[in-house]
């Protein structure tokens, strides 16, 4: 249902800002260098890098990475909304690069920030929906008030979208991506912001979506909701695709340790020789104030990691233990949490 072959994104740099002193420009200071999370390339950041993907009809995809990994780009191209620099994307057997109005009409787009029209009520932002993809003021109404009842929110089909709550908004946006019946359903963080009663409200019903045969890629900061829901689950970062596979076999692959995430303050590069030599201590690796280390004797190894920090000369702050998991094997790909 969507194929990407070597999909590549490279946005432009965003331009210096200089500051212009007193003096005049000719004596501008250097400008201050800015360090996006993409990989910056000449002519600008590369957000994606050579990205292959495969979905099946019928399949709920999940995307995760941490911020910046370039999932709401990959989303971007794959609806047209962003053009990619190179490579190729069929999505519901339209090319996004030549079709773009052939793949437009066959998927729903849910986007990360909702973005209704917030000028019309809630049944408005259907109908002008609907009209923008030709159905007929009837049919259009009775598909409207059907969403709405499917949705529960019937009871709001002429309050201002404004007085929605955020999970009201979020079904009223997924109303609108389904309205012209597509057979593919983009959803960008749908569950961002919401309680875990809105949250769960919201499984149910991409959980019907799914049931209903409906194609749905979902991109997701949450574990939990990519494991409950997903069938297969590519994992990105820096533009490139770490892994692929079902919840199930992504978890068997993660390091079949125990990870005990310990965040110091002192010079953690010798903090990590040291824990290194910690019996039981399989790897050990740091980004910032964290260091990771994998012990194939649980908690354990805790004692003796404490000692071998504070033998390096750092003070040991905060200690965490995570057993294998999906976030473990996220972690050991990307050495960032998803938060
Ligand atoms: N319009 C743009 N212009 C320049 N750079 C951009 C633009 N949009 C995204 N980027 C950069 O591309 C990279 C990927 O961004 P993208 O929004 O695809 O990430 P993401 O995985 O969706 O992140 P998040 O979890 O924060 O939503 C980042 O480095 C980002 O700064
Ligand atoms: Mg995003």
């Amino acid at each position: 249902m969507i194929e990407t072959r070597a999909l590549r994104k490279v946005y432009p740099a965003p331009p210096h800002r200089r500051a212009i002193p007193r003096g005049g420009a000719q004596f501008a200071p250097p400008a201050p260098r800015h360090t996006p999370v993409g990989t910056r390339v000449s002519g600008g950041i590369a957000a994606l890098d050579s990205l292959d993907l495969s979905v099946r009809q019928g399949e709920f995809f999940g995307l995760l990475g941490p911020n910046g990994a370039g999932k709401t780009t990959t989303i971007g191209i794959l609806t047209t909304r962003i053009r990619a620099t190179s490579g190729d994307a069929i999505v519901a057997g339209a090319n996004v690069r030549t079709e773009d109005v052939a793949v437009r009409r066959r998927i729903g787009v849910v986007p990360q920030r909702p973005n209704p029209d917030r000028g019309l009520n809630v049944i408005e932002n259907l109908l002008f929906h609907g009209a923008y993809f030709g159905l007929s003021s009837g049919l259009a109404e009775r598909r409207a008030m059907a969403l709405l009842d499917q949705f529960d929110i019937t009871d709001k089909a002429h309050a201002k979208v404004d007085d929605l709550s955020g999970g009201q908004q979020q079904r009223l946006m997924i109303a609108r991506a389904l309205l012209h019946e597509p057979n593919v359903i983009f959803l960008d963080e749908p569950t961002v912001g919401l309680d875990p009663q809105a949250r769960h409200t919201l499984w149910d019903l991409l959980r019907q979506l799914h049931a209903d045969g409906r194609t749905i890629v979902m991109t997701t900061h949450y574990m939990e909701e990519a494991d409950e829901l997903c069938d297969r689950l590519a994992i990105i970062d820096h533009g490139k695709l770490l892994a692929c596979d079902t919840p199930a076999k992504l978890k068997a692959q993660a390091p079949g340790q125990t990870l005990i995430d310990l965040t110091l303050s002192g010079d953690i590069a010798a903090a990590v020789e040291w824990c290194r030599a910690v019996p039981g201590v399989t790897a050990v690796d740091a980004t910032g104030v964290a260091l990771r280390a994998y012990s194939e004797r649980g908690s354990e190894a805790i004692p003796a990691l404490i000692h071998a920090c504070e033998d390096a000369g750092c003070r040991v702050e905060n200690i965490n233990l995570s057993k294998p998991s999906l976030e473990t094997l996220f972690i050991s790909l990307t050495g960032r949490k998803l938060d």
